[in-house]
């Protein structure tokens, strides 16, 4: 966030319905808004349909809003026509001019500006030095792989130095492990232009590793914004918790309270958190799977039985059955400690600093959420 140059966008009440057949309309996005600080890399995170792309369309000029304000720094761009935003795009399929050299690709821009000549090869020849592509100016984009033509659309979003860079899942076909390096190429270029960027993914490891803050959307608005730590430790809802990692959603009931602590009933046993509640009250309990510790010898906690253990290479996840409630623990593989086998009799400890709890009714109505119908897999208390 060092450029000075960089600009902050605001998005202010947007909204967009889409016409239906038969005269209906779908609220693709409804009352959105959000600022993105000059340099900040934001991501759009939430489920197909929830409105992600509407919201970038409208930024890109591409679709009209039917009301809001988007501001660059300070000043409406809503009038502008796209290619006067100055805003950089890449899509999840590159876009890229097929008959055209991936040198003319990227330059294209210039082009239709009628920028001089040798400011163009000295512009173009550092994009494509900057995503590594620099031997590669006179291929078409055919005779390049799927991640060098996606660098190729990084090069053409970047080198016009846009006020605003747009990502559309740009890189969601590719392959895990091309993803994973186009991904960090990415960052790297955006940290070191400054240039502030708004992505979109339905990926939660994507929009983690990428993020100075997530905003987690549903049904076309902002469900809860922060930083990757914060929607992932202190999600707002069991929607966001749920959408950005897996959790053990536990039933709990306070017995009782004192100096600031509520004891609460959770799997049949108490446990003890930082926040004071009527007796009675119901609340929902939330433990990552990395917040559950199981011992071979049951402790004084609650105890249950494993069902299944799943070998992930770098961890080690077990499904621990509580009476009616399945519970996920994991354990780094590496540092296997536990000896636990399938079939074993297990006391459950629950990292009291890891937990964290909201109301009973905050929790979204389970029709709404992706449930396995074998209800034995699902990690939901009963
Ligand atoms: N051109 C369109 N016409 C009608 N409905 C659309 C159109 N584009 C998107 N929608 C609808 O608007 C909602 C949001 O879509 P979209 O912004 O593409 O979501 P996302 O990118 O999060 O998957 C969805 O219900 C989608 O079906
Ligand atoms: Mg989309």
């Amino acid at each position: 966030m060092n450029n000075p140059t960089a600009k902050a966008l605001e998005i202010r009440g947007l909204t967009k319905a889409y016409p239906l057949p038969g005269g209906r309309t779908v609220a693709a996005v409804r009352d959105f808004s959000l600022r993105i600080e000059p340099g900040e890399f934001v991501t759009l995170l939430g489920p197909s349909g929830c409105g992600k792309t509407t919201v970038l369309r409208t930024l890109a000029g591409l679709e009209e809003p039917d009301a809001g304000e988007i501001l660059l720094e300070g000043r409406s761009i809503a009038t502008l026509p796209p290619h006067r935003r100055r805003i950089g795009l890449v899509f999840q399929n590159y876009a890229l001019f097929p008959h055209m050299t991936v040198f003319e690709n990227v330059a294209y821009s210039f082009r239709i500006r009628r920028t001089p000549e040798a400011a163009v090869r000295q512009e173009v020849a550092a994009a494509l030095k900057a995503v590594g592509l620099d031997e590669m100016g006179g291929r078409l984009p055919g005779q390049l792989s799927g991640g060098q033509q996606q660098r190729v659309a990084l090069a053409r979003a970047f080198v016009m130095k846009p006020d605003l860079l747009l990502f559309d899942e740009p890189l969601s076909s590719l392959d895990a492990k091309l993803r994973v390096q186009v991904r960090g190429e990415l960052r790297r270029l955006q940290k070191r232009l400054g240039t502030t960027a708004l992505y979109v993914t339905h990926d939660q490891v994507e929009a983690m590793s990428l993020s100075d803050r997530i905003a987690v959307m549903r049904d076309g608005q902002v469900a809860q914004i922060g930083t990757p730590e914060e929607v992932y430790s202190r999600p707002a809802s069991l929607f966001v918790a749920d959408f950005v990692g897996r959790v053990n959603a536990l039933h709990g009931r306070v017995v009782s309270h004192s100096n600031g602590y509520a004891t609460v009933d959770v799997l049949n046993h108490r446990i003890d958190v930082p926040m004071s509640h009527v007796v009675g009250t119901e609340l929902l309990i939330l433990a990552r799977p990395e917040a559950v510790q199981l011992r071979k010898a049951a402790g004084d906690g609650p105890v249950g039985v494993v069902e299944e253990l799943e070998y992930c290479g770098d961890e080690i996840a077990y499904r621990v059955r509580v009476g009616t409630v399945l519970v996920v623990a994991v354990e780094s593989a590496l540092r296997r400690t536990w000896n636990i086998a399938q079939g074993d009799c297990v006391g459950l400890h629950l990292m009291q600093k890891a937990l964290h709890v909201l109301p009973a009714d905050v929790q979204a109505p389970m029709s709404e959420r992706e449930i396995p119908s074998d209800d034995s897999t699902s990690m939901e208390a009963a």
